[in-house]
């Protein structure tokens, strides 16, 4: 528990922010996990005359029902009204509105999950009516009818038709038995507990009912990974129940499995895809599951890939696994979606043709054709692996024959874990908007994995969620990528500005002036983080050996996990050509191979996955490469403190707590921003010995290196990896000391004036130090380095807490004062610190 007690001369509202800046660091502000906190709030204040709230369905299927039941709540709970207004709200499909309105024009037909609204009057009474092509279209419809009102759309003259883009709309969680969650960030399972299925399946729900109110049609329960006890019979019967809590809201059940399952779970000597026992052995565990969840959506599958069995291990290929599993699936109506991330990850970084980002296409090209029907590839949008910047992958164009679907990840592994504010939606657009000039026409790849462009029956998109028990994704704001997730697979064609709005209408304020601040600081946080975490196509330069969270530019390289960015003396980048690298270039359509074979046609922002150039190459800003790095480092920090300072403008305009928790959120962000930026800086600063022409690299005016310090207790100590502390070195307690604090003292030799103190220490997972900052003797504030980072080590727990003095205006200094840090270790937490930095508060 937090605890930050010394006041000395400062008001109460700097304590009290404080204090809830403390409770938002040890999670004492926990979001209750109840869909309020997401856009179904339904705040009240609108079109009370348009919409009547008697809501009545017109047949007596259970997603008709459950659309009436969300529209009398939405209904009630935005306009006000209890009671019938005049007239009626009536749900139902195509047909039922035709034979209860007879007379009434009714569209001939919506394609499959579509809707249709439209307000009218009948009798001389208002009728508005939410027509489904099924069931499905109607509880969509519904949710579409109450997005209206939510946002302020004028619907006295409704009359819309829409439509899913494409069929499969997944959410794939990484959730595992044990309750814990992949890549998931805050909070346990909703599903699963202590080896079982979770008792309560209330949470399973309401996420259901969130799903299904942004159109998605699927929800796989499982992690890629260890995914073979999924299928032993005790748990088929509790994976029903997760099906069941589910259904209401129209989210079929889809779970991973382990291709090796018939040997793990059914005994048998081998999983070869080919073995008769095995094709037998895999259709009676479909069939024993359809009997228990009859309307089981399928199977995603990790093969041959990060240690995962596979067929590769008969010489069999993926088509071979897929196709049994799909014959199995066939009859029920379910699908495959087989994964393209399979690739070799003991690559030999000395051989300059191995390229990882090759393998989907190299693997997958050849077996187009050879897929059963209801096989579905799953593709990464990028080559690699979700990277804040990564080309489109080539494989959209490779599949001529076969359906395909896009895989987004809705958890932020590389952007910031949610402890960054990345709207992803913009980043996403930009693949599917991207025109791959497959057959040398225009193919946009939407249109692809729409199914448009090859005439596939199937396709569409998958988002890597991992809600939690802890207010889902665990952080306000990240929200909106489960939402525009939604919004996209079943309109690409929206942009990421309008779906920001339309959520921050739903979940923050329809205040003009707060829609166009927060949609602002949304838009612009995703170039934002890709300027302060790798540039031009290096991807995220970050721990990928480890968390996946801090700078840790070394770890990519060296290694055979193949996300090499390839950095010497000399310059940096992959030579992917086909001319002299690694060919991956002529893996696209020859329209964009041609564009990416050559430097000078290669987008700038792509530069580096594509080839290997000099530090003193010259861009088109006539900068070099070098200074770019430079320049877009410390742009992309200060974007980040932009992001803080837009949203202080929003202080008593939305809810205080959404405020408070965002606004310290947002500190720690611009704080971890500037640890991104001196850590990529002073890396190749030192890489290429060239210096920075306006003098920033390594001179940091202000700062008082902890090394510096007259040390008490603390000793000097090489942090790893180097460029996480500024010059690579920090002090630590000693652990085998008997003292209970330590100290580091300096003498300020600066002006007199305001100023703004920042102390940079880390915050290690095992234990809660506490840090005193102190001046001449008199303790200014104490806090607990309490957060919930990744690192068990000194490196990407690095972390800035400011004291800005009372009401913010700055902490008065004069030279020969003495500023002094005390830490007091705690556990494996050794209250490591690197420096202090006081910048003017005038
Ligand atoms: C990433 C992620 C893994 C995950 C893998 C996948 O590499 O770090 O946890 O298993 O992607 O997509 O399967």
């Amino acid at each position: 528990m937090s605890k930050k007690r010394f006041v000395a001369r400062w008001g109460t509202d700097f304590l009290a922010a404080l204090l809830l800046a403390a409770a938002f660091a040890s999670g004492t502000i926990a979001c209750a996990q109840t869909e309020d906190q997401a856009w179904l709030r339904y705040a009240g204040g609108h079109q009370r005359s348009t919409i009547p709230a008697s809501v009545r369905a017109l047949g007596s299927g259970m997603l008709e029902q459950s659309a009436v039941q969300e529209l009398q709540r939405g209904i009630a709970a935005m306009t006000g009204a209890t009671a019938a207004n005049a007239g009626e709200t009536v749900v139902g499909s195509l047909d039922e509105v035709r034979a209860d309105f007879p007379g009434l024009a009714v569209p001939e037909h919506i394609a499959a999950h579509g809707f249709w609204l439209k307000r009218t009057m009948w009798h001389g009474q208002p009728l508005v009516i939410v027509a489904g092509s099924n069931e499905h279209g109607a509880l969509f419809g519904a949710f579409g009818l109450l997005r209206r009102i939510a946002t302020g759309t004028d619907i006295s003259h409704l009359n819309a038709i829409e439509a899913p883009a494409m069929p499969i709309r997944w959410v794939d969680e990484w959730d595992n038995l044990d309750g814990s969650i992949t890549r998931g960030y805050d909070g346990r399972s909703i599903f699963f507990e202590g080896g079982k299925v979770r008792d309560n399946l209330s949470e399973a729900t309401a996420y259901a009912r969130l799903l299904a109110s942004v159109g998605i049609n699927g929800c796989n329960v499982n992690n890629v990974n260890d995914a073979a006890p999924f299928l032993e019979p005790s748990m088929i019967k509790g994976l029903a129940r997760i099906a069941d809590a589910m259904r209401p809201w129209g989210v079929r059940l889809a779970i991973s499995v382990d291709i090796a399952s018939p040997q793990k779970v059914g005994g048998l000597k081998t999983f070869d895809p080919l073995d008769q026992d095995v094709k037998a052995w895999w259709t009676a565990k479909v069939n024993e599951i359809y009997q228990q969840i009859p309307d089981f959506a399928g199977v995603t599958v990790k093969a041959d890939s990060e240690g995962q069995p596979g067929p590769a291990s008969y010489g069999r290929s993926p088509a071979d696994a897929a196709n049994v599993l799909a014959n199995a699936l066939a009859p029920h109506g379910g699908v495959v979606l087989y994964r393209a991330f399979v690739y070799n990850n003991h690559l030999d970084y000395n051989d300059p043709k191995a390229d990882r980002a090759r393998a989907a296409a190299d693997i997958f090209h050849p077996l187009d054709g050879q897929f059963a029907p209801n096989v579905i590839i799953q593709i990464k949008y990028g080559p690699i692996d979700f990277q804040a910047e990564e080309p489109v992958s080539p494989l959209f164009a490779g599949l001529h024959k076969t359906s395909e679907a896009m895989e987004l990840q809705i958890t932020q592994e590389y952007l910031g874990q949610q402890r960054h504010l990345v709207y992803l939606a913009p980043l996403w657009k930009e693949k599917l908007d991207f025109d791959l000039r497959a057959e040398d026409r225009s193919t946009p790849v939407k249109e692809i994995i729409e199914g448009k462009t090859l005439d596939w029956p199937l396709g569409g998109i998958v988002g890597v969620s991992c809600v939690g028990r802890d207010g889902w994704l665990g952080a306000p704001l990240a929200m909106a990528n489960l939402y525009a997730f939604g919004r996209l697979a079943w309109d690409p064609n929206l942009t990421p500005e309008q779906i920001a709005a339309e959520w921050t209408k739903q979940t923050i304020s329809t205040k003009p002036e707060v829609v166009a601040t927060v949609d602002k600081m949304l838009m612009r946080s995703w170039p934002t983080y890709v300027h302060y975490t790798g540039f031009l196509g290096t991807q995220t330069l970050t721990d990928i050996t480890g968390s996946h969270y801090g700078p840790n530019i070394e770890a990519s390289e060296r290694n055979g996990w193949g996300q090499w960015h390839r950095d010497d003396a000399e310059g940096i980048g992959m030579d992917r050509s086909v001319a002299t690298g690694t060919g991956y270039a002529g893996q696209y359509p020859p329209a964009l191979a041609k564009i990416y074979e050559s430097v000078a046609t290669t987008p700038e922002d792509e530069l580096l996955f594509f080839h290997h150039m000099p530090w003193t190459y010259k861009l088109h800003s006539g900068k070099t490469l070098i200074q770019y790095v430079y320049d877009i480092h410390y742009q992309g920090a200060k974007e980040a403190a932009h992001l803080g300072e837009d949203w202080a403008t929003l202080k008593g305009k939305i809810d205080p707590q959404l405020y408070e928790d965002e606004r310290a959120r947002l500190e720690y962000q611009a704080g971890h921003a500037i640890v991104w930026r001196d850590a990529i800086v002073q890396y190749f600063f030192k890489e290429s010995g060239i210096p920075d022409a306006l003098g920033r690299a390594r001179h940091y005016p202000g700062r008082l290196e902890a090394e510096d310090a007259r040390l008490n207790g603390y000793k000097v100590i090489d942090v790893t990896p180097w460029e996480d502390a500024s010059g690579g070195k920090i002090v630590a307690c000693d652990p085998n000391s008997a003292q209970e604090t330590c100290t580091a003292e300096w003498t300020y030799t600066g002006h007199a004036g305001r100023f703004d103190v920042a102390v940079q220490y880390f915050d290690l997972r095992d234990g809660v130090a506490h840090f005193t900052l102190g001046i001449n003797g008199m303790e200014i504030i104490s806090w607990a380095a309490d957060a919930k980072l990744p690192s068990s080590h000194a490196g990407d727990s690095s972390t800035r807490f400011t004291a800005r003095g009372p009401d913010g205006r700055g902490i008065d200094l004069k030279p020969g004062d003495v500023l002094r840090v005390e830490g007091t270790p705690d556990g494996k937490d050794l209250a490591a610190l690197d420096y202090i930095e006081i910048d003017s508060a005038e």
